[in-house]
């Protein structure tokens, strides 16, 4: 049975079943500010679902595209999408229990409309618990039906509960219906529910009797109803006996296109199946998304920052699969011919929806280029922490500079062995936030009131000059004393000799190269210890305290020290040596400055 057929015949069913067929909705949820997306077909319902008489009756059925992006770091498993579609019946205050899983049951069983064996059904009930009690009446209607009470389990909140969609709003036990799909079980306590892939759950019968409270109370219903729904692509793929959601008509035309476009085969190799199904979802959920009536287009914010994330999401697993430039248009193409007969909006919006996924798509390239190549100038010292850990503020300076999405460090970082310190990174994101907020005044004032923007960069350049003077001098030098104004740099370290002028100009050079190369410069703290290991040069006298700061250019400094610094050393400017001299016995002096 294909998806068309299978939308059909549900509306069909519960039309003869007196509900009337209403359209689904937009994908914005139009009351709801807790959530950014319609996450299920009830949630357009909720004031109805609250007591709001509905103009069509209190017998309703519909088609309600969804997207979920909770699971978007999932999507690219062979069972998880962002975009999906709905099929529901609702009863506002006319049926309860006693006939809609009768309803259900019909219509799955029923030759004339699924016909599946009843013998591979199982149902799940609530178990029951302080805030509602145990579901007999849907067990014993389940009896009654036919279903042998050891295929009737009792499930508690976490399984067997629905809602609210947002924080607050309808929400009640529910009756889950799940069809075996012939797999072993994965041990004795497989059951409906288990992840195996033996059960596969079919349909959610919600039985709204409660209006969560702000305050996490349940506060019954005054008009109980009925809430179900049914996935369609995960429906067809049972119903077709196939082993994926992505083996059915709703991608194949796209996997189709995207192999043709870049000549690699699905099926042959793990990390190339994974990257076209993931372009293949994200490119479905942002043609829908740009396809919708509310004009959400690529940002920072909200629905378009989630919209941002999938097109570059599936950017930059197009460049897994050699795909250099842009390249969505055409899946994109096909995603809106696949659905142009039931979502017309999206071939009315063809050319916009289109025109957003090139703007998007350049944009993002670009960003990618300048990202990935600092991530790369990083990564040898990234490597050598001993945790593994990319540090929070890093992240935080990838994305804040370079607008590098910390999901894709987060992939850059796993592909390396590495993991983002996510919760540092919130920090200095909400901190980043409220200091926005705030705005300049004084909010500064503590750390670089004393510094002028010269005498951070002249500090930038001594930790550059430093590392410059070990290259061309040798591993001997080190720092004896540093003195900044916010005219030069003047730096003494350990050299038995004058610097010839050749070397002058070598260490000038290599300084001037680093410059150029605008290197991101990083913050982290580490404890003597790490930071030693990691061969970060300092002093490392008692002075120092336990954790230590460590300032990291690229990956061609690391050194212990207070700061401040630069961001990135394409502030510098020119760099120029202009006296080199003795110091003391065994020390030299080097004066500098730097110029724009
Ligand atoms: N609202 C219920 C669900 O999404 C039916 O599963």
């Amino acid at each position: 049975m294909t998806a068309n057929e299978l939308r059909r015949k549900y509306i069909d069913f519960f039309v003869s079943h007196d509900h009337v067929e209403i359209s689904g909705k937009s994908l914005i949820p139009e009351n709801d500010p807790t959530v950014l997306f319609t996450t299920a077909g009830m949630h357009p319902l909720v004031p109805y679902l609250l007591g709001e008489p509905h103009p069509a009756g209190n017998r309703l059925t519909d088609v309600q595209k969804c997207i979920r992006t909770g699971d978007i770091d999932e999507v690219g498993d062979p069972s998880h999408l962002t975009f999906f579609e709905m099929l529901g019946n609702w009863s506002l205050g006319d049926y309860f229990k006693d006939l809609s899983l009768p309803m259900s049951w019909e219509f799955l069983t029923s030759s004339q409309w699924l016909g599946l064996e009843k013998e591979r059904i199982s149902v799940t009930v609530f178990a029951g618990d302080d805030d509602a009690p145990k579901d007999e009446e849907s067990a014993s209607i389940w009896l009654k039906l036919g279903v042998p009470s050891e295929r009737i389990y009792y499930l508690p909140k976490e399984d067997n509960w629905w809602g609210p969609a947002g924080e607050t709003g309808p929400c009640g036990p529910d009756s889950e219906i799940f069809y075996d799909t012939g797999k072993e079980a994965c041990g004795p306590d497989c059951r409906p529910g288990c992840h195996c892939g033996k059960y596969f759950e079919i349909w959610n019968n919600v039985f709204m009797q409660y209006n969560k409270q702000a305050d996490g109370s349940f506060k019954p219903l005054t008009r109980k109803c009925v809430d179900t729904g049914m996935g369609i692509e995960r429906t067809i793929t049972m119903l077709q006996g196939k082993k994926s959601v992505y083996d059915t008509e709703l991608f194949q035309p796209i996997f189709k296109c995207i192999e043709a476009d870049c000549g690699k085969k699905y099926g042959q190799d793990d990390s190339i199946d994974n990257s076209i199904r993931i372009i293949s979802d994200h490119v479905k959920t942002s043609t829908f998304i740009l396809g919708d009536d509310h004009g959400i287009t690529p940002s920072n914010l909200g629905q378009g920052y989630i919209l941002r994330r999938l097109i570059r999401r599936a950017l930059r697993h197009g460049r897994k699969l050699g795909y250099e430039g842009k390249f969505l248009g055409k899946p994109a193409s096909i995603v809106i011919d696949m659905y142009a007969e039931v979502y017309p909006e999206l071939v009315e919006r063809k050319d916009l929806i289109l025109a957003e996924f090139d703007k998007e798509e350049e944009k993002f390239l670009k960003t990618l280029e300048k990202g990935e190549k600092e991530f790369e100038k990083l990564l040898p010292n990234l490597l050598k922490n001993p945790k593994k850990i990319i540090p929070g503020r890093m992240a935080f300076k990838l994305y804040d500079t370079y607008g590098f999405p910390v999901e894709i460090t987060e992939e850059l970082a796993q592909e390396n062995g590495l993991t983002v310190d996510k919760e540092g990174f919130n920090s200095s994101y909400e901190k980043h936030q409220e200091l926005s907020k705030k705005g300049s005044e004084k909010t500064f004032k503590g750390g670089l009131a004393d510094n002028s923007e010269m005498t951070t960069a002249l500090h930038t350049a001594t930790h550059l000059l430093h590392k410059a003077l070990r290259m061309v001098l040798g591993d001997h030098v080190e720092q004896k004393g540093s003195n900044i104004t916010a005219e030069r740099l003047r730096f003494d370290f350990s050299h038995p000799d004058k610097m010839t002028p050749e070397e002058v100009q070598k260490v000038e050079d290599i300084v001037n190269e680093q410059i150029k190369r605008e290197l991101p410069v990083f913050m982290e703290m580490l404890t003597v210890e790490e930071a030693k290991s990691q061969g970060a040069m300092a002093l490392f006298t008692n002075k120092y305290d336990e954790v230590v700061k460590v300032y990291s250019i690229g990956d061609f400094s690391m050194e212990v020290c207070g700061g401040p610094h630069v961001e990135n050393t394409k502030s510098l400017g020119t760099f120029k040596i202009q006296k080199e001299q003795s110091s003391s016995s065994g020390v030299r002096r080097i004066r500098a400055v730097l110029s724009h």
